[in-house]
């Protein structure tokens, strides 16, 4: 992609939460990219041409034979470089100081986990420009080494009872490297560092979603050209995003499939096809295929079989459908920029859980299409903002997430067509319950789920036995925990009451306040 925004460079050691170094920067407008440190070589800093470097912290000691480094080089490309931790003692190694192992490599030198204060030497430093107001900063340490001795042109400017070098710089060089981790909730102040860091190097906040949009628009045309392209439509955000960005790119060029499997909420494909066609005036297929999903799923009630005949199902739908759009070389999907670094990540390997592109799982190899990844660089949030941008409508930016296997897994057991009708009418009650009372926004993602039991219950004179049904509602960052939603009582008594006189076939509400984990979001 042709680039127009500065761009500060990431070195990748191995930190657990180098993520969040980037987080930072894209919050302050500064376009970045981590890196694992294999990849950083001489050819590769000169084709990046970073405006800054950051060194993230890593797992590693500097004082083992063949730990990670990055290139000698990095120091004369001339730009300001900030190490934060593993980075720090790096740079000190590398540039003539001393770092001594601590418990854990055996040089008996002073660890340090957790929260620690920072004072002042020289609060002149700019990159400390708002720091240390109240004599010392809280910040977050977690290093087993310690550096020894600065490496020439280095001073001290702040320290702590067990890191004497805490804060370092070589002013002369804009060269500055710290014991702590500035960019983890636990030091408070540590954004501000980011700030002062990014200003000194010359950054302007030049990234925008608007100036994203038009360059990305830009990119599309000349990476597809006049060829066809086709997307996957599942109605969440991502796909939309990914679909309306490509189309204010190529127009009619795009073909867009919303696979229908008989498992979307109540009015959920009316909604969604309405949206595409009529608001955005995009050529969708609606490949209405409830009848072979919910004719492969009968009788079946073990949840695995449940996902893999809905997966293979997903996978032969949209292929037969993409067969039918002649001269089609592209492939269009939502993948976001953390399953991006979670499969380079050297650490970690290729991530077992990319939920955004699963769905498609294997198809461009197979049907021979190339890939049109336009969300490869942004985080959810900047998703998010790239679909407002685009004048998409905010209550389906906001949408709560929903599954690829849909009422399939909200159903636990056997599914029937009767049990997915009721269902869906108890759902669309307890969320819009939610909406009324002004909820929607504050949960991750709510949902009801229908139990395999009935039960007894008496209403008016007569007895009646139907179906159990659980409420859901969870809020998270990233669906990976999740805590319950602390709902009053009169909200559940009034949902419960409103779904037991409203839909026939439920006599019978629960809310589950189970946590995750020990607890998954859906129930199967
Ligand atoms: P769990 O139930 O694993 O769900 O706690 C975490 C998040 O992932 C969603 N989810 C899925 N999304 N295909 C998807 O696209 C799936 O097979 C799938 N299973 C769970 C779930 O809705 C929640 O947001």
């Amino acid at each position: 992609m042709t680039q127009t925004h500065d761009r500060l460079l990431i070195i990748d050691f191995g930190s657990q939460v180098t993520q969040l170094i980037a987080r930072r920067l894209r919050e302050l407008s500064v376009y970045c990219e981590i890196h694992p440190y294999q990849n950083v070589d001489d050819a590769f800093l000169a084709d990046f041409a970073p405006k800054a470097v950051i060194f993230s912290g890593g797992p590693d000691s500097v004082t083992r034979a063949g730990s990670p480094r990055p290139p000698a080089s990095v120091f004369d490309l001339g730009v300001p470089i900030l190490g934060i931790c593993y980075g720090q003692q790096v740079m000190m190694q590398m540039l003539g100081g001393e770092v001594h192992g601590g418990k854990n490599t055996g040089g008996g030198g002073t660890a340090e986990f957790g929260r620690a204060y920072v004072t002042p030497t020289d609060a002149s430093l700019p990159l400390l420009d708002g720091w240390f107001d109240d004599a010392r900063e809280q910040v977050w340490m977690s290093h087993g080494d310690h550096v020894a001795k600065l490496a020439p042109g280095f001073d001290v400017f702040g320290t702590s009872p067990n890191a004497p070098f805490a804060i370092t710089a070589d002013t002369s060089r804009n060269f500055f490297a710290v014991q702590f981790h500035p960019e983890v909730h636990h030091t408070p102040n540590g954004a501000k560092l980011y700030e002062n860091f990014v200003a000194l190097a010359g950054f302007t906040g030049d990234w925008t979603m608007a100036g994203y949009r038009d360059q990305a628009v830009a990119a599309i045309r000349d990476q597809v050209g006049d060829a066809k392209v086709i997307c996957g439509l599942s109605g969440g955000v991502d796909s939309t995003v990914a679909a309306a960005l490509i189309h204010e790119a190529i127009g009619d060029q795009l073909t867009c499939v919303f696979v229908d499997h008989g498992l979307l909420r109540k009015d959920e494909a009316a909604e969604v096809v309405g949206m595409f066609r009529d608001h955005m005036n995009l050529h969708v297929i609606h490949a209405d295929e409830a009848d072979l999903f919910l004719g492969e799923l009968e009788g079946q009630s073990d949840p695995e079989t449940k996902r893999k005949i809905i997966g293979r199902l997903f996978i032969d739908v949209f292929q037969k459908y993409a067969d039918q759009i002649d001269g089609a070389k592209f492939l269009a999907q939502g993948t976001l920029y953390p399953d991006v670094i979670e499969s380079v990540s050297f650490s970690g390997g290729p991530s077992v859980t990319i939920k955004s592109h699963h769905n498609v799982g294997g198809l461009p190899e197979k049907m021979g299409l190339k890939l049109v990844e336009p969300l490869r660089e942004l985080f959810k949030d900047e998703v998010r903002a790239l679909g407002r941008e685009l004048g998409l409508p905010a209550s389906f930016i906001g949408r709560h997430p929903f599954p690829g296997p849909g009422l399939a897994i909200r159903c636990p057991g056997e599914i029937t067509r009767a049990k997915l009708d009721i269902l869906r009418e108890a759902d669309a009650v307890y969320i819009d319950q939610i909406r009324k009372h002004g909820l929607y926004d504050e949960i991750w993602q709510a949902f009801c789920a229908i139990l395999p039991v009935r039960t007894v219950g008496v209403m008016g004179d007569g007895r009646t036995y139907d179906y159990a049904c659980a409420l859901r509602a969870v809020t998270s960052v990233d669906g990976m925990t999740a805590d319950y939603y602390p709902f009053s009582h009169e909200f559940l008594g009034e949902t419960a009451t409103r779904i037991i006189n409203e839909v026939p076939g439920i006599n019978r509400v629960t809310y589950d306040i189970t946590s995750k984990p020990p607890g998954t979001i859906e129930w199967e």
